[in-house]
């Protein structure tokens, strides 16, 4: 990392500050001794130009549509790894040699088991309830469960925390799907891959033989190394900043659980499928084109625009190629598909879209995928939640172990009222 230095003048105040250089992309000012030097915070709603950490996870080119796990490029990752392989990646930050893979595999799936007292705690959440709701509260609930891997201190305990919601996470979320549709839970089977042991758990019976659909198990693997990390998004700071208290790993992923299901983030996949429900046909695709355009309509094209991507997200290119290889060799015939294909082709011609550089990203497609799958649409981000896991606690932990880690505690622009005084409740107007 080389620093150099710029300098600012605040009032009749001039500091000099350094300025850091990472590997690969844009610069930092620190400012760190902004206000003890001069008084003055930085304002800069929704982070749009304050980096809140060093990390050497994951690198993003927005302009160039570049995406880097640990530097290797998330197509030759989807393409040809697996995603425990990526999971191996984010937490030791090199891939692993067939040993370490075969160890680290072996590891993961002993921890695929929850407690079997899980089983009464889903019983207390309504039929209807989202799944994503029951995601917040039984990642959360695990603190409760296995209290000997919550001392964060301990880098032998946050190892097997770390194992243990990987290995976890998918049994829970099958678990919430199976409760969702009244079926029993369907136990996790060590003899199968990860992304396989999971469709299993969220798809068999335990009245008939199943056998999973290698297709379906490669696409969805796919889609899991997809979503594994995507460097400081509102969840994974969230995560952070959860844990910079020192809070326990499982109550921190279960934060970053409850942000990742808004629809400006991982709740997109889900609103992106509906949007494509209710266009309906592509006849009708220019109408909502306009209406996306009208200022005075609340209405988004959701699975479009990104805050860092201002170029095809990279995984939006890898996601169209699995919807249409899947859809093909599953014989399918889906006419979402189709308004899909007609509104992003409108969508990146239009003048609006050219302009404000709003291009397809990954949800836009992966929904078609999981819908054909077999999953509901309230499922897909809890699949997100799965995948992203990893992230998180990579994030997580190389959080811990940084020496310039403090808790989050960011300031604000007072603009309510200035003091005055308490007026007692009878001698008010
Ligand atoms: N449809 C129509 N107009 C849009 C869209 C869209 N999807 N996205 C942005 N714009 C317009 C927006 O109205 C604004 O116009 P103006 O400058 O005239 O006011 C301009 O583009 C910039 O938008 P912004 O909201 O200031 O940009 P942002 O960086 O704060 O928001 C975003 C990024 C992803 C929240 C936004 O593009 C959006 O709401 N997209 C739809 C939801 C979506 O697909 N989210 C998934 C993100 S990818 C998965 C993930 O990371 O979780």
């Amino acid at each position: 990392m080389s620093v150099s230095a710029s300098s600012i003048t605040v009032g009749d105040k001039n500091v000099e500050l350094p300025v850091k250089s990472g590997t690969i992309g844009p610069n930092v000012v620190d400012i760190g001794k902004l206000y003890g030097q001069t008084g003055a915070f930085t304002f800069d709603p929704g982070f749009t130009s304050t980096a809140s950490c060093e990390s050497s996870i994951t690198y993003i080119d927005g302009d160039e549509g570049v995406l880097l796990y640990r530097g290797y490029p998330i197509e030759q990752l989807a393409e040809q790894g697996d995603f425990l392989e990526t999971a191996y990646l984010m937490l030791f930050g090199e891939l692993p040699t067939p040993a370490q893979k075969a160890d680290f595999d072996y590891r993961v799936t002993r921890h695929t088991m929850v407690h079997d007292q899980m089983n009464r705690f889903f019983q207390g959440f309504r039929r209807d309830a989202h799944p994503m709701a029951i995601m917040v509260a039984c990642v959360g609930a695990l603190s409760a469960f296995y209290h000997d891997s919550t001392d964060i201190s301990d880098e032998n305990q946050r190892m097997i925390a770390s194992l243990r919601m990987i290995a976890k996470m998918p049994t829970l979320a099958a678990m919430a799907y199976k409760y969702s549709i009244g079926q029993p839970f369907v136990y996790p089977k060590n003899d199968l891959d990860y992304t396989s042991n999971f469709l299993r758990m969220c798809f068999a019976v335990p009245c008939e033989e199943f056998q999973v659909n290698p297709i379906y198990a490669r696409a969805l693997d796919k889609i899991f190394i997809l979503h594994a990390d995507h460097e400081q998004n509102a969840s994974t700071s969230t995560v952070r900043l959860a844990g910079s208290s020192g809070a326990n790993p499982f109550a921190c992923i279960a934060a970053g659980i409850a942000c990742l299901w808004g629809p400006a983030h991982g709740g997109a996949n889900e609103a992106a499928l509906k949007m494509l429900m209710e266009i309906g046909t592509p006849d009708n695709v220019a109408k909502y084109v306009a209406k996306a355009k009208d200022k005075n309509d609340p209405f988004r094209l959701m699975g479009f625009g990104h805050r860092v991507y201002k170029n095809y997200d990279p995984r939006a290119r890898i996601m169209q190629k699995t919807t249409h290889e899947v859809l093909k060799e599953l014989n399918i015939k889906d006419d979402l598909l189709e308004v899909a294909v007609q509104l992003e082709k409108i969508a990146l011609e239009d003048e609006y879209f050219i302009e404000k550089k709003l291009y397809p990203n990954i949800d836009f497609y992966s929904g078609i995928t999981l819908k054909a799958l077999g999953f509901p649409t309230s499922m897909f981000t809890v699949l997100f939640a799965v995948a992203r896991t990893t992230g998180w606690i990579a994030q997580w932990a190389e959080m811990i172990q940084d020496p310039a880690q403090k808790i989050g505690r960011p300031r604000q622009l007072y603009v309510g009222p200035a003091q005055r005084e308490y007026v007692a409740i009878g001698q008010r107007d």
